[in-house]
């Protein structure tokens, strides 16, 4: 029999768990939705925190799905056999259903019986112990139990055997995972053992904690179950593979690399692989290239593929992005829809991004030689940041290009120098970067309040067929979706603006009181998403008796008053999809320091 292919796996993933009573949803956008915390979505569970944390998922407590992710904090390993910025997650739930036991034998059952991975290839490892929470033997006494040797289970700490929160605070727990030999001759040992050449494929996490802002964990109201299993790193083991890159639907891709390169290089070769595909999943999902957030990373990721392809002597003046996201169109367009409807955006956003870059390369070009004939044989950490800054030469760029020279340059400096410059956007999304958060900042929180405003204001305006469809808060500006089937007239707009800025004016207080969903919708709250909430739910309310200007369900946080916010500006108006408008606005000029909203006594 062949090995199984990428899209026999998703199949086979998804047909196991819905056999176990699981319901099969789908996967959601790489962009987070109604999150400012984090910029992507980095696993399964991420688009699930409210229903891990208690709210009822109306599927039920069982479900598995294929999820996009995006991990940037793993970038400096992507070129190795099985790190990727995108991957593909496989995952099942128990949202207070089974726990450890039955997590752990649909596991090694799915691995074993339906992928039929000869059981001597596996090893795993449990959370060893610490103040936090025990040393997990139930997990591998399960293991044990299942037919793993004891000399197969390693015992790690929470740097290893511990997942979550996916943002600062939310739902953790201890793990197991599973791992498949890779090393030279016979298995040995474990991970604990033998980390190397042991490849991590599945993580089963038992999330039963909430980690709070103090830092302490409190037990979560259910004892849930959230896995992941890389697709790219299952793939490898199935078929065979040397690498990720070299599985059914990611050679295609790095064989085309390869035709248009001059030099081999495999760390290059891979990087552009890996960051053009995750530049096309990206863009697919409605982000273009920019000097903030989501579309700061993606410009880099298309920046470090350009600055790979410029070392494996690829020409590129605006056609080489695009010509390897055609071969990811091809290969994930019949999986992900997206990628082929947005296929001319997708293609016009690289290659323009690759042109600017070119543009831009010249001028840095010109600017770092200058830098050179005043060097000595450093250069120092104020003309790299400059280059950074100005010419968006990301530091390796310019020590690749100084390496040329025969010169190093002051890294210390320039990291000196990008700290002070934390706060600019641009620094504060590089910092971002490596973490993928974004704070939870008062503009953040400010914008969120607005958006509580704005939704109330078009409702008055536009009327009672408004109702939220999605919304996205970065610290820059806000970006709120809602039903509505014409475009606004300036008019309308006009009017929207001059209610939200009366609100502003007026310094309406902001609380909240708890009540449950059918409490909430009688007095009149717009619920968003409603089939999210459970039982109880939080109604923030803008303005207080005869003044009450919004009544929303909403996790928050709030200002406390809006006087806080200064002067609301809607920057654009535009179509999202069928039948759904897109408003982008933004606060000018309000308070520096804020206080949350608190609960009405
Ligand atoms: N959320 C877990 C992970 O990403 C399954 O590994």
């Amino acid at each position: 029999m062949p090995p199984m292919t990428t899209d026999d796996i998703r199949k086979a993933y998804l047909d196991f768990f819905r056999g176990q009573g699981h319901a099969v949803i789908p996967g959601a956008s790489l962009i987070p939705e109604n999150d400012p915390t984090v910029l992507f979505t980095t696993a399964g569970m991420h688009p699930l925190v409210p229903y891990l944390l208690g709210e009822a998922h109306p599927a039920g407590k069982r479900l598995t799905d294929v999820q996009k992710c995006i991990r940037t904090q793993d970038i400096d390993e992507v070129g190795d056999a099985s790190h990727l910025t995108f991957f593909e997650m496989l995952g099942n739930w128990s949202l207070g259903d089974y726990f450890k036991e039955g997590a752990i034998s649909m596991s090694y059952r799915f691995l074993t019986e339906i992928l039929e991975i000869p059981k001597e290839m596996l090893a795993v490892t449990c959370f060893a112990g610490d103040k936090d929470a025990p040393k997990d033997e139930e997990s591998a006494g399960i293991w044990e139990k299942m037919g793993m040797p004891r000399e197969r289970i390693g015992f790690l700490p929470k740097a290893n055997n511990w997942w979550g929160p996916a943002g600062q605070t939310g739902p953790c727990g201890p793990d197991t995972e599973m791992f498949y030999w890779v090393g030279k001759g016979k298995p040995q040992g474990n991970p604990a053992t033998h980390d190397a050449d042991w490849m991590e494929v599945w993580n089963d996490v038992f999330m039963q904690y909430n980690k709070k802002a103090d830092g302490t964990f409190e037990p979560l109201k259910q004892q849930n179950v959230d896995t992941g299993m890389g697709l790219e790193r299952i793939a490898r083991v199935l078929q065979g593979a040397a690498n990720v890159y070299e599985t059914d639907r990611m050679k295609p891709i790095f064989d085309r690399v390869m035709q248009m390169a001059d030099q081999k290089d495999e760390r290059h070769l891979r990087i552009i692989v890996d960051h053009l595909k995750a530049a096309t999943f990206i863009i697919a999902d409605g982000v273009l290239p920019s000097n903030v957030d989501q579309g700061y990373i993606l410009r880099r990721l298309i920046r470090r593929a350009i600055r790979s392809a410029r070392q494996l002597k690829i020409e590129h003046d605006g056609t080489f992005t695009p010509a390897i996201a055609e071969t990811v169109v091809a290969q994930y367009g019949h999986v992900y829809e997206k990628l082929k409807e947005r296929r001319t955006d997708i293609l016009d956003a690289l290659k323009r991004e690759e042109e600017q870059f070119g543009r831009t390369l010249k001028e840095g070009m010109k600017q770092f030689e200058r830098a050179v004939q005043e060097t000595g044989t450093q250069m120092d950490g104020t003309t790299v940041f400059h280059l950074y800054d100005t010419y968006g030469f990301p530091l390796e760029l310019t020590k690749e290009l100084a390496l040329e020279k025969g010169l190093t340059v002051d890294e210390q400096g320039f990291k000196k120098k990008f700290e002070e410059h934390q706060s600019l956007s641009r620094a504060g999304a590089e910092a971002k970067f490596k973490g993928g958060l974004q704070d939870h900042s008062g503009e953040t929180t400010k914008l969120h309040t607005a958006t509580h405003l704005l939704d109330a204001a078009l409702r008055k305006v536009l009327g009672d067929h408004v109702f939220q469809k999605g919304s996205n808060i970065t610290a820059e500006r806000l970006r709120f979706d809602f039903s509505h089937p014409d475009k606004m007239t300036p008019e309308q707009i006009t009017e929207v603006e001059q209610l939200v800025n009366g609100a502003i004016a007026a310094d309406l207080p902001v609380t909240y009181h708890v009540t449950d969903v059918e409490g909430a919708k009688k007095e009149g709250a717009i619920g968003v998403f409603d089939a999210r909430y459970g039982a109880e739910v939080k109604v923030y309310v803008v303005g207080k008796g005869e003044k009450v200007f919004s009544k929303e369900i909403c996790g928050g946080p709030h200002v406390a008053r809006t006087g806080m916010l200064g002067t609301f500006k809607i920057q654009k108006e535009e179509s999202s999809s069928a039948g759904v408008r897109r408003i982008k606005a933004v606060l000018g000029g309000g308070a520096k320091e804020i206080t949350v909203a608190q609960e009405e006594k």
